[in-house]
């Protein structure tokens, strides 16, 4: 069986890891003086903050360490977690270095009371031991936790560095693909490393990576079809926009609320005029909140092709 891409390619040190080079330069500076604060990392998905924790214990403690523990707050979120677990851990003392690591993977899904224990364990056995938090909102987590921690906030890779990436592993698996297919990829998972990797397996199990390929797989659809459904919408040709839609929908297997948010995202790229954007923007605001609300999506979407048609 072979492992899953974003494993098989996970670096193993922070100087393999891509973008990121402010946070993993610092990071690299408390692995070679070995003592560090209380870490925070935030940011979105697939970005590379639990990769970094997990660096960072690989080169501190080596392969495998008694003073080191990695807990994921989406599997048990409550105060027990930190009751038991977390206080047996740093209540010993370090086997070998001068301190314990804990990385506490997805703090943001602990409950508050969860949060408040874990402030007094931070605070009791700081001489002994350092959390990594890791989250996608800082904003979750406790004000006085936040406080405790030096906070590094990760962002979305930039696509020149993802490409290199993704070429790297296409050239080591010897995948065929065209550029156009590693620029969908690109434009899809919108600096998201995990999502990235995972199309390209994706792609690569079908033979080769090409802008088709990426599309059926990811259901969104190619920016250039969205621009023209904003286009032809607004050009008054209900009909025509509305046989773009379809085709939207039914061949490319996107949601209502999937053609929204690409619209959203396509809108300044259409190079409409500012007071048609703002219509469309507002527009497409309108339609996403009745499909929150439980709408009929295909209602709702003919509809705003209906207004976006009689905006003068
Ligand atoms: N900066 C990076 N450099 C190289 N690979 C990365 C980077 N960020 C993510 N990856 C790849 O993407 C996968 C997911 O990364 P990781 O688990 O670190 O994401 P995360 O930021 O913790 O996301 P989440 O918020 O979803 O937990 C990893 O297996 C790794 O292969
Ligand atoms: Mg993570």
């Amino acid at each position: 069986m072979e492992l899953p891409w974003t494993e098989k390619y996970r670096p193993k040190t922070l100087g393999e890891m891509v973008g990121q080079e402010s946070i993993t330069t610092r990071l690299q500076a408390y692995v070679e003086s070995n003592s560090m604060p209380h870490l925070m990392f935030a940011g979105p998905a697939g970005v590379g903050k639990t990769t970094a924790a997990i660096c960072i214990a690989n080169q501190i403690f080596g392969d495998i360490s008694h003073d080191f523990i990695e807990l994921n707050a989406s599997d048990e979120r409550g105060i027990d977690v930190v009751r038991n677990k977390i206080k047996d851990f740093a209540r010993t003392r370090p086997l070998t270095g001068d301190f314990k690591l804990i990385f506490l993977d997805e703090a943001d899904n602990l409950t508050s009371d969860a949060q408040q224990a874990l402030r007094r364990t931070m605070e009791n056995y700081t001489k002994t031991c350092r959390f990594i938090l890791s989250c996608n909102y800082s904003s979750k987590i406790i004000e006085p936790i936040q406080s405790r921690c030096s906070i590094f906030r990760f962002k979305r890779v930039l696509k020149e560095k993802v490409g290199e990436y993704l070429r790297k592993i296409l050239d080591s698996e010897k995948i065929a693909y065209d550029d156009k297919g590693v620029e969908a990829i690109l434009y899809v998972s919108e600096g998201d490393m995990r999502r990235s990797t995972n199309i390209l397996q994706s792609c690569a199990a079908l033979g080769k990576v090409t802008e088709e390929n990426v599309f059926a797989i990811t259901t969104q659809a190619r920016p250039e079809d969205v621009i023209d459904l904003i286009k032809t919408g607004l050009s008054g040709k209900f009909m025509e926009a509305r046989g773009i839609l379809d085709r939207l929908m039914l061949e490319y297997g996107l949601s209502g609320e999937d053609v929204l948010l690409q619209m959203n995202r396509e809108v300044w790229n259409t190079g409409i005029t500012d007071a048609e954007k703002i219509h469309v923007i507002d527009l497409v605001g309108e339609a996403n909140f009745t499909l929150v609300e439980g709408a009929n999506e295909r209602i709702q979407l003919e509809a705003l092709l209906a207004r976006m048609a009689l905006v003068k």
